[in-house]
């Protein structure tokens, strides 16, 4: 599983370049199957759920090549149309496949993703849109999804919820269906617009990602060669500010778009962060001790981000006041907190509150990580804390942040990885 040793008490001091976005990379990998040319992506991390998704594109049948951030995809044919159950259990994500393998080649069989640390990570929405494309869903033993279409049509729907991964499968379904598909209530996060812009330079007619309705041309199918550069990692750029936050240091940002971390922009500030923004850059210096922030809730873009949650609650774990925090995405994204809480911090979770009652101080402790974010949050408590903290289960930590140890290590933290 591996194991990140962090001695705490260094204000972080110095530069960090942001790496290329876990979210936006990994349905642009399995976009790439709806090309029989060569795509070629750059700027990607080199991340485990990355090294997964390559993966399940070879055994699909995909030439591919991952050298120094760049990644080069080449669907000829399709030469499998199961999805391994242990790469498919290893990554969630691994449904967002769905979708462009019934645009391509019109079938596709997964094991049905099972739930992680942070709650049920139900596809009805999934299901109900490719459904209403023509597309035949059953479940199969052992909890096995079995999906055909004879042809896909395209249509106009409505998402009961904005979820990312509902609208990317249909975005990528929609490619290759008949006629023109509509999604109404889609997300809005930048990885939704990377995507169509994606898409649009594989020669597709997508437009309105971003907005509360996205229109896909359906066509004929492409083979062209083509490049693409994958946006900056929000959620790794939040972190870091965060890690700079909670060890009172001073931390430069290289390769962000600050737009699209505008709501953690705020929240630091209003935490008592002075922030310094540049175009594709910013400067993050924390005050001595930070201030508690009222009242937190997470929502789908471009409201303040999930994925931000366990590393904003640890950093205000520390803050001079009470703080609330209220997760309204994923059932139970609080498990972290029982380790933080090990380390001294004084965090009250009901249903889908936590109150985060400042204290002075953290205390070295061993912990464990069950998820990715929540296991960040321990590494940045880890940091502040006096003394040694053990971070187990760095294996889920390792699925979002390309080298963690190598960046904060880089700007003054005492951490190292073992294995
Ligand atoms: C994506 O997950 C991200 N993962 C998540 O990041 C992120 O937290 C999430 O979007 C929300 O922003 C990737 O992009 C790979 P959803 P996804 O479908 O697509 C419910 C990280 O740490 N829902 O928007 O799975 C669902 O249960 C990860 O990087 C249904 O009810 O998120 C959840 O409560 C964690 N039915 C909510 O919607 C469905 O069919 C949001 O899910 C689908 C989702």
């Amino acid at each position: 599983m591996g194991k990140f040793i962090v001695r705490g008490g260094h204000p972080l001091n110095g530069s960090v370049k942001i790496q290329g976005s876990k979210n936006a990379v990994l349905p642009i990998l399995a976009a790439s199957l709806l090309n029989k040319g060569t795509c070629k992506l750059n700027n990607c991390p080199n991340l485990r759920d990355v090294n997964v998704a390559i993966e399940i594109l070879n055994i699909i049948g995909a030439e591919t090549s991952f050298t120094d951030h760049t990644i080069r995809i080449t669907c000829k044919e399709i030469k499998e149309t199961v999805v391994p159950n242990h790469l498919a259990a290893e990554m969630r994500s691994s449904i967002i496949f769905l979708g462009p393998m019934l645009a391509r080649c019109k079938e596709i069989s997964i094991s049905y993703p099972g739930g992680c640390e942070i709650g049920p990570r139900p596809i009805d929405l999934h299901i109900k849109a490719l459904k209403k494309m023509g597309a035949e869903i059953f479940f199969a033993n052992e909890g096995i999804l079995r999906c055909r279409a004879n042809e896909l049509i395209g249509c106009e729907m409505n998402l009961d919820y904005p979820s990312v991964g509902a609208t990317e499968n249909i975005m990528l379904a929609a490619v290759y269906a008949k006629g023109r598909t509509i999604i109404n209530n889609p997300a809005k996060e930048p990885e939704i617009i990377s995507l169509q812009n994606f898409l649009k330079a594989m020669g597709v007619s997508v437009y309105g990602a971003g907005s509360g309705r996205i229109v896909i041309e359906g066509r004929e199918e492409i083979a062209c060669d083509m490049e693409f550069d994958i946006i900056p990692d929000r959620i790794e750029a939040g972190t870091m500010m965060a890690a700079a936050a909670i060890t009172g240091g001073e931390l430069y940002l290289q390769n962000i778009i600050p737009g699209h971390i505008r709501p953690i922009i705020l929240k630091m500030t209003e935490a008592g962060c002075h922030i310094q923004e540049e175009e594709d850059s910013l400067k993050v210096t924390a005050p001595k001790r930070l201030k508690a922030v009222d009242i937190t809730r997470t929502s789908p873009y471009p409201g303040f981000p999930t994925d931000m949650q366990p590393q904003t609650v640890a950093m205000l774990s520390l803050a001079q006041g009470t703080s609330i925090m209220i997760e309204t995405v994923f059932d139970n994204r609080f498990g972290y907190t029982e380790e933080l809480k090990k380390m001294g911090a004084d965090i009250f979770v009901e249903g889908r509150a936590a109150i985060i009652r400042g204290v002075p101080e953290l205390y070295g402790s061993y912990v464990k990580s069950k998820d990715l974010r929540g296991g960040a949050a321990l590494i940045l408590a880890g940091l502040a804390a006096k003394g040694e903290t053990i971070v187990d289960g760095a294996v889920h930590i390792e699925r979002g942040y390309d080298k963690i140890e190598d960046k904060l290590r880089n700007v003054g933290a005492d951490i190292i990885k073992i294995d």
